[in-house]
């Protein structure tokens, strides 16, 4: 592993520290493996979230979006292959009572002193594999009987395969083009853990783009590589990412092909996002289970076919760790050990922190008319209280890119000094040309200082 890899116990204890993200249900004692995101946590998830969007509407004019419903009808799971196929294999330990991933028992850890490997330990008594599916079940209506079972979705992409025939025929697409959306996904993962990485409830980004089957090939390279340097854009160090081509025996039941892009995560290499060539499976089974005709037809030549699919599936929680482990520094300044956040402008929580130097002579004021005027282009932050110091090191530690400090001299002269967080460099700058002076910056191609 790298050495420049931050530790995954600096990154919980710095978003707990700062309330990006922290335990579900606390006062209650918690329950495994589910977070709550705070205040900067939201701003950082939404800013990932935004860059995503962006990067396939507004930058792109062949994808669409959606927001489909989380309960779905529950023939989509049998068409999909979830209801029969969606499983783990468990095994449960009689002694301790703990259950593991039965192909996954080399990550566990006994329930005994002192801990072993499951089926290591004297005690240790495992019975045999079962299968388990990841589906969270519940039942809709008064009744709870058979007929009103229901599943929380287990990932995005279905709802976009059951809208296709909408999209044809309203948003008049035609292949290729594609359908993404953004929300949560669920899954009673048997060993959730390593912090957000795995969870029970996460975000899912999710395009499916249908192309002509002929087609397939060429976007699955292409979607590949574009979503590998959307990381790179976006800040990740070229050198923590890898595409990884899973093996035929790693594919799910619908792919031809999967790549990983992996992250050098502090536990390990791990998958970040998956690109998959899906073919025309999913559009088969539905067509199949809802007797519906899902075909593409082309009016001109009158050319008819089930378009192929490529899959670029992404976690946003997964996204904002790595983001948040890769923008993880620590320096020296005048012999101090700052915590430093380099995240990449866009991604940053706040962008710009307000500071008068004093709480006095007419500095705060100036300070709020300026926060009123950047607030409307800018997420900004207002703090007046402690040493200058200490209030640098505080917007340091959540990736705030600039510092804007009023001093006696603003009173004068109507200029501030702008801090950079990664050069520590101070410019002064004209308040009326400070809205522009960052959204220019703001603008400007990013990359981590010293890569
Ligand atoms: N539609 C395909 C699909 O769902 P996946 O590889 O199972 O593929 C896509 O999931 C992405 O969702 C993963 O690359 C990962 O970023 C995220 N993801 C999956 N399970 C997760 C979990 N339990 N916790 C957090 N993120 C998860």
């Amino acid at each position: 592993m790298a050495s420049d890899v931050v530790t995954m116990e600096k990154i919980v204890s710095l978003c707990k520290r700062r309330g990006f993200v922290f335990p579900s249900s606390e006062i209650y004692g918690g329950i495994g493996s589910s977070y709550d995101y705070g205040h900067y946590g939201v701003l950082l998830k939404n800013n990932v979230k935004a860059q995503w969007w962006r990067s396939l509407l507004q930058e792109r004019d062949d994808v669409v979006a959606l927001d489909s419903a989380i309960i779905q009808h529950p023939r989509t799971w049998e068409a999909s292959g979830h209801l029969a196929g969606f499983t783990d294999p468990l095994v449960d330990c009689r002694t301790c009572k703990h259950r593991f991933r039965a192909d996954k028992l080399e990550d566990g850890q006994c329930g005994e002193k002192p801990s072993k490997r499951p089926g290591e330990g004297p005690n240790c008594d495992l019975t045999e594999a079962r299968n388990f599916n990841l589906m969270f079940q519940t039942t809709v209506g008064p009744v709870q009987d058979e007929g009103s079972v229901v599943y929380l979705r287990p990932e995005t992409a279905q709802g976009i395969f059951l809208n296709f025939k909408h999209y044809l025929q309203f948003a008049r697409k035609k292949p290729p083009f594609g359908i993404a959306q953004i929300g949560k996904s669920f899954r009673n993962e048997i060993t959730p853990g390593n912090f957000v990485f795995r969870m029970r409830e996460f975000e899912q980004m999710e395009m499916e783009f249908f192309v002509p089957p002929d087609q397939a090939g060429t976007w699955y390279e292409f979607w590949k590589q574009a979503r590998f340097d959307w990381y790179v854009k976006l800040g990740i160090r070229a050198d923590h990412l890898r595409l990884r081509p899973h093996d035929a025996d790693e594919l799910s039941h619908y792919s031809t092909g999967t790549s990983d892009v992996e992250y050098l995560y502090p536990i390990g290499w791990q998958e970040l996002e998956g690109i998959a060539n899906r073919g025309n499976y999913d559009l088969t089974q539905h067509a199949e289970y809802s007797r519906q005709n899902l075909e593409y037809v082309d009016t001109a030549s009158g050319e008819r076919y089930l378009p192929h699919v490529i899959e670029p599936a992404a976690g946003a929680d997964r996204a904002a760790l790595a983001f948040l482990c890769d923008a993880y520094d620590e320096d020296q300044i005048e012999g101090e050990t700052r915590t430093v956040l380099r995240l990449h402008p866009l991604l940053a929580p706040v962008k710009a922190a307000v500071l008068p130097l004093v709480k006095k002579d007419g500095q705060p004021e100036l300070a709020h008319a300026i926060v009123a005027e950047l607030r409307d282009r800018l997420q900004v932050e207002y703090d007046e209280g402690g040493a200058i110091g200490r209030r640098y090191r505080r917007q340091d530690e959540i990736g705030t890119p600039w510092s804007i400090t009023i001093d006696h001299q603003s009173l004068e002269d109507h200029t501030v000094t702008v801090r950079d967080r990664d050069t520590l460099t101070q410019e002064r700058v004209p308040v009326d040309a400070l809205a522009g002076e960052l959204e220019r910056r703001l603008r400007e191609p990013w990359s981590p200082p010293g890569d």
